[in-house]
């Protein structure tokens, strides 16, 4: 098998005017909903990465006339709530927790009978935190004896609405049983114990499906509406901005102008905690667009000092630490994260996989059950795996603008799942990243 390595030479700045591709959260509800919904709905930005076009490939699967990509316009005939077919083969979801997840919640509503599965990293997911929760509501899926993919989805079920606390702050298992619910008889109310990205509710809304919002924590829908079809304008992905913030931040001389990026409150942790750690970032131009808020974010470099990360940003900031630990580790002192046990089952273990690679460059990092403790040093350059982590790759690939040395990526090739061309803006910027196959 070929390995797709990211080279990246020490040094640099990173300056200009940059936009990173969609919000892949937003790029896979506008696919599901838009295939869900009556009528036509007409998606720009969208993300043209593995993981949304393998949500993208099952709906097509499933009977639904989908036109594009084409420079992120994609173009979906509704097929309306009860109009998919089923899938003549098992549905593959790729490397993407979001597809599968989301989907168990909207395929358990089905008349049919449908397969999911995954890549090595996919399958190796927890996914008892979305088949309890819809057996509860009457659903029948059968997973591995370990609670993993391949889900087997029994169609045909009477779905019943539940009243369902989150055990895990988690969005995905919120947006599965709101699926769910437009399935079910009566009310599906979803609480949970920490606020998460509000996407599908946003989104919901925007076709014109009532939804029932009880403080920041609680949604409920009623089943048995229906969804019309409309005009989406995917923001860029602030997780893939995120690579740009810190590496700006660290890297002397830097001044850099990240373009039409989404600023959902439920996402900006990341700027929050750059910003407590003494980042110079500017919100600039704040705007909506489709119902998300969306800005400029102007980003300088600036000394870091290590913090203890609030508990409360971690749930907001979750696609976030693999870069934010860069952050940590060209800092002075000590930063510290609790609360954030979810890393560990990531598309990879991300607290594990991060220590060793920050290790590897000379950095102290102890890993702890729920978060990591760093001490701010020198970078050395060096080798490091990915596990085939899209987000490990590109924060790595962001440390070497302070590296003594240059930074060697291993397994590289899903960066393409969040972020296609991620190496040739990167070096628009100003990053001396190269890839190459061994
Ligand atoms: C996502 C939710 C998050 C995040 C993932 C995308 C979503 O997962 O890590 O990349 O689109 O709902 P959890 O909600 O399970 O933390």
């Amino acid at each position: 098998m070929t390995d797709l390595v990211f080279i990246v030479k020490p040094g640099g700045a990173l300056c200009g005017h940059l936009r990173v591709p969609g919000d892949k959260s937003i790029s896979h509800r506008a696919i599901m909903f838009g295939a869900l919904a009556e009528g036509t709905t007409t998606i720009t930005g969208f993300l043209e990465g593995e993981d949304c076009l393998a949500t993208l490939r099952a709906f097509r699967a499933m009977g639904v006339r989908i036109d594009g990509p084409d420079h992120g316009r994609v173009i979906v005939q509704g097929v309306g709530l009860h109009g998919l077919h089923a899938s003549a083969e098992p549905l593959d979801m790729g490397n993407s927790g979001t597809s599968m997840r989301l989907m168990s919640g909207l395929l358990a509503g089905q008349s049919f009978h449908t397969v999911l599965t995954g890549d090595a990293s996919l399958t190796r997911r927890p996914m008892r935190r979305v088949t309890e929760p819809l057996a509860l509501m009457g659903a029948q899926i059968d997973a591995s004896e370990r609670g993993t993919a391949p889900l087997r989805i029994h169609g045909g079920q009477h779905l019943r609405g539940i009243d369902y606390a989150l055990p895990v702050a988690s969005a995905q298992v919120k947006s599965c049983l709101l699926l769910a619910g437009l399935y079910a008889e009566g009310m599906t109310r979803v609480t949970e114990p920490a606020p998460t990205r509000d996407h599908t509710e946003r989104m919901l809304e925007g076709f014109g499906y009532p939804l029932r919002r009880e403080g920041d924590r609680s949604v409920a829908v009623m089943g048995g509406g229906c969804l019309t079809g409309t005009a989406i304008d995917v923001p860029a992905d602030i997780s893939s901005a995120a690579f740009f913030l810190v590496g700006a931040s660290i890297a002397p001389g830097s001044d850099l102008l990240l373009e039409h990026v989404g600023v959902n409150p439920t996402r900006t942790g990341v700027i929050d905690i750059l910003q407590l750690m003494g980042a110079d970032i500017d919100i600039l131009n704040p705007r909506l667009a489709g119902g998300e808020p969306v800005a400029d974010l102007r980003v300088r470099s600036a000394p870091l000092r290590g913090i203890r990360i609030p508990e409360h940003l971690v749930p907001l900031a979750i696609d976030e630490f693999p870069a934010l630990f860069i952050a940590a580790a060209c800092a002075e002192g000590e930063t510290v994260l609790t609360g954030a046990a979810e890393l560990r089952v990531k598309e990879s273990d991300r607290i594990q996989v991060m220590a060793d690679g920050l290790s590897v460059l000379g950095i102290a990092a102890q890993p702890t059950p729920d978060g990591i403790v760093i001490q701010g040093g020198a970078l050395a350059g060096g080798t490091i795996d990915s596990h085939g982590d899209h987000r490990i790759a590109m924060s790595f690939a962001m440390a070497a603008l302070r590296a003594g040395g240059p930074i060697r990526i291993q397994d590289c090739a899903n960066v393409n799942t969040s972020f296609p061309g991620f190496v040739a803006l990167a070096r628009s910027g100003g990053l001396a990243v190269a890839e190459s196959t061994v």
